[in-house]
C-alpha cells in the first residue's frame, strides 16, 4: 500500500536514537524527505543522514537541497527548538509531519519517596517540556503556513497506561504526553490545518540504547513480558511503521486522537517487592 509521503517533509525529534532512526528509515523508504534531531548524539543523526542520502540520492541534489537533513538542539531549551524549526522551514519550506520521540529513561530504580526533585524536573523536563516546546513550534509553524492536512505522532509508553513503579518520574511524564497533549492538541490543531490530526503511540519495551541498560537482566525481561502474549520485546521497527502508517493521511487520515499501543499485547505489569 502506498503511504503517499512521497516528498512530504517529516520532522523526527530524538532521530539520534534507536526509534527515531528507524522511523527516519521508514520514511525515507516512502519517499519522505527526513529533518533528523540529534541533541548530545547528533553525529549519529548525521551519520544516518549521509547513510539516507546515499541509499536514495536525490534527483538535481546540486540545486535542490538533500533528502535528509541533520539538526540539533537541545529540545528543553525554548529558543533551540524555535531554531531547529526554522532551519528545517528554511531548507524545505514546510514541514507536512512532526514526530515528537526525542525522551530519557532514567534507569536508577528508585521509588517516589527516595525520588530527588532533580530528578523529577529532569525527566519532566526531557520527556513533557521538550514535547510541548515541540509541538509549540510545530503549531507556530502551522499558523504561519496553512495548508489542509498535517500530523503529528507523540511517542508515549506503556508507563502512561500500566504506571511504573519506580520511575514514576517517566510514567507522570508520559501519561500527560499521551493523554493531556494528545487529546488537547487534537481539537486544536484543526483550527490551523482543518485535516489535521494528533496521534500517540505507546510502545512497550523496545531493543533500543534506552532498553539496553537492562536487557543483560533476564529476572528483568521475564517480568516484563509477564503479561505479554506475543513474548518478545519489540524491535524498533515495529514501532517506526506504526509512527509512519499514523502519520500517512491515506492510510490514517481519518483517525485521531489515538493512542495505539505497541506492546505484543501486554495486559499490566508484574509486581515486585
Ligand atoms: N526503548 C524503549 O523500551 C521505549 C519504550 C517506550 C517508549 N519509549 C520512548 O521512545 C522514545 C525514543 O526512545 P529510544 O528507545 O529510541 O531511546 P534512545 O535511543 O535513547 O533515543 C532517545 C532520543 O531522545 C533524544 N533526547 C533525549 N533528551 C533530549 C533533549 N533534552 N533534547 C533533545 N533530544 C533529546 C536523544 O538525543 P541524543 O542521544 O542525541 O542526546 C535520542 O535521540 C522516547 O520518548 C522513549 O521514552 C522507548
Amino acid at each position: 500500500m502506498d503511504a503517499q509521503l512521497k516528498n512530504q517533509t517529516v520532522l523526527i525529534t530524538g532521530a539520534s536514537g534507536g526509534i527515531g532512526s528507524a522511523a527516519a528509515w521508514v520514511f525515507a523508504a516512502e519517499g519522505a524527505r527526513v529533518v533528523l534531531h540529534g541533541f548530545r548524539n547528533v553525529d549519529a543523526a548525521r551519520q544516518l543522514v549521509d547513510e539516507l542520502n546515499k541509499a536514495a540520492p536525490r534527483k538535481g541534489a546540486d540545486e535542490h537541497p538533500p533528502s535528509a537533513v541533520a539538526l540539533h538542539a537541545d529540545l528543553r531549551d525554548e529558543d533551540q527548538v524555535e531554531t531547529l524549526f526554522a532551519e528545517a522551514v528554511r531548507i524545505y519550506g514546510r514541514i507536512d509531519c512532526l514526530v515528537v520521540n526525542a525522551g530519557i529513561w532514567n534507569s536508577s530504580t528508585t521509588p517516589i519517596h527516595k525520588m530527588s526533585l532533580t530528578q523529577w524536573r529532569e525527566t519532566l523536563d526531557a520527556d513533557l517540556t521538550s514535547a510541548f516546546l515541540t509541538c509549540r513550534a510545530y503549531l507556530r509553524h502551522l499558523a504561519a503556513v496553512p495548508r489542509e492536512d498535517a500530523s503529528i505522532v507523540l511517542v508515549g509508553s506503556t508507563a502512561a497506561l500500566f504506571g511504573e513503579a519506580d520511575h514514576a518520574d517517566y510514567a507522570a511524564a508520559k501519561a500527560a504526553l499521551v493523554y493531556g497533549l494528545t487529546r488537547s492538541l487534537k481539537n486544536e490543531i484543526i483550527r490551523l490545518a482543518p485535516r489535521g490530526r494528533v496521534n500517540c503511540v505507546c510502545p512497550g519495551w523496545t531493543d533500543t540504547p534506552m532498553a539496553h541498560q537492562v536487557e543483560c537482566d533476564p529476572a528483568a525481561i521475564d517480568r516484563a513480558l509477564a503479561t505479554t502474549p506475543l513474548r518478545k520485546i519489540a524491535t524498533p521497527e515495529d514501532v517506526a511503521r506504526a509512527i509512519v502508517f499514523l502519520s500517512s493521511t491515506v492510510l490514517a487520515g481519518h483517525i485521531s486522537g489515538a493512542i495505539l499501543p505497541i506492546h505484543g499485547g501486554m495486559e499490566g505489569r508484574q509486581l515486585h517487592f
